[in-house]
């Protein structure tokens, strides 16, 4: 029971620790176009320009509604084409705006490194400014969890709560019960040494007596004889 009782808490804490870490990586937070401005066209054979948004390893997210230039389009977040991308985790990505080209290359408004870290508080809004290029603002309320360390998803914080409570219960439960037997183990074998030693001190005790005895008797037969 004794030995096996550290044993018993290194695989609860190491279960803790296994149970807390894992949920805050499965976290998705997706990412949405608010509003975008294109100050430029780079097409000048199209009447109108054909823009989309692209990230490195997705695929295309065409941008129908950006017809004109020096017009700000804003948008709900709930288009048929949103979200833009999504993260899984701190790392950024390679992001940009293209216009489609026919014939050469699709033309590059800008590329630039898009991370869960740009979005801020209190919205999870995020500016990105190329000069003659666009204005766009993009929408990410779940990076703030991602990039905020202790702050995870609400569900998810409450289950850890829960269960490492529980853990703790089980923890102190097992400290008071190993207490409360290692006192009872004491309890019995000091009770059994002091009755070993009474026992001990009354035969002593006897013996004592009995040569005592002896000494009378012999003492006794000394001043009779
Ligand atoms: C891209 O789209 C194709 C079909 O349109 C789909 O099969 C593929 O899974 C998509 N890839 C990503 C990364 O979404
Ligand atoms: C749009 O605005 C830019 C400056 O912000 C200007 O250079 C350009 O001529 C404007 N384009 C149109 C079509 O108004
Ligand atoms: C993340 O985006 C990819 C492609 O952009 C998509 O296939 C995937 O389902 C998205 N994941 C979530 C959780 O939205
Ligand atoms: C870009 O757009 C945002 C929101 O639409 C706006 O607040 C900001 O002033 C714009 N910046 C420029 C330089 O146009
Ligand atoms: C993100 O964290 C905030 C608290 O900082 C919380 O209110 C919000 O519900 C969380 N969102 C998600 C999707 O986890």
């Amino acid at each position: 029971m004794f030995m096996s009782l550290p044993y018993s808490l290194l695989l609860l804490f190491s279960s803790i620790l296994f149970f807390t870490d894992f949920p805050g990586l499965v976290v998705s937070a997706d990412v949405t176009l608010s509003s975008i401005e294109i100050f430029t066209t780079h097409e000048w054979l199209r009447a109108t320009p054909a823009v989309y948004f692209r990230c490195k390893g997705d695929n295309k997210t065409n941008l129908p509604d950006v017809k004109k230039t020096n017009v700000s389009y804003t948008f709900k977040g709930e288009e048929s084409w949103q979200p833009l991308t999504n993260f899984s985790g701190k790392k950024c990505k390679r992001c940009g705006f293209y216009e489609e080209d026919k014939i050469l290359y699709d033309d590059v408004f800008d590329e630039w490194e898009l991370c869960p870290s740009d979005f801020t508080a209190p919205d999870g809004r995020y500016i990105y400014f190329k000069e003659n290029e666009f204005n766009a603002s993009f929408l990410c309320l779940d990076c703030l969890n991602i990039t905020g360390v202790s702050v995870s998803a609400p569900p998810a914080k409450n289950q850890d709560h829960s269960k490492r409570e529980m853990h703790v219960a089980v923890i102190v439960l097992l400290t008071i019960l190993g207490s409360a037997i290692l006192m009872l183990v004491t309890l019995v074998v000091y009770k059994y040494w002091q009755k070993r030693k009474r026992e001990q001190d009354q035969a002593r005790f006897m013996k004592l007596f009995e040569d005592g005895d002896d000494i009378e008797d012999e003492l006794g037969l000394g001043t009779i004889i």
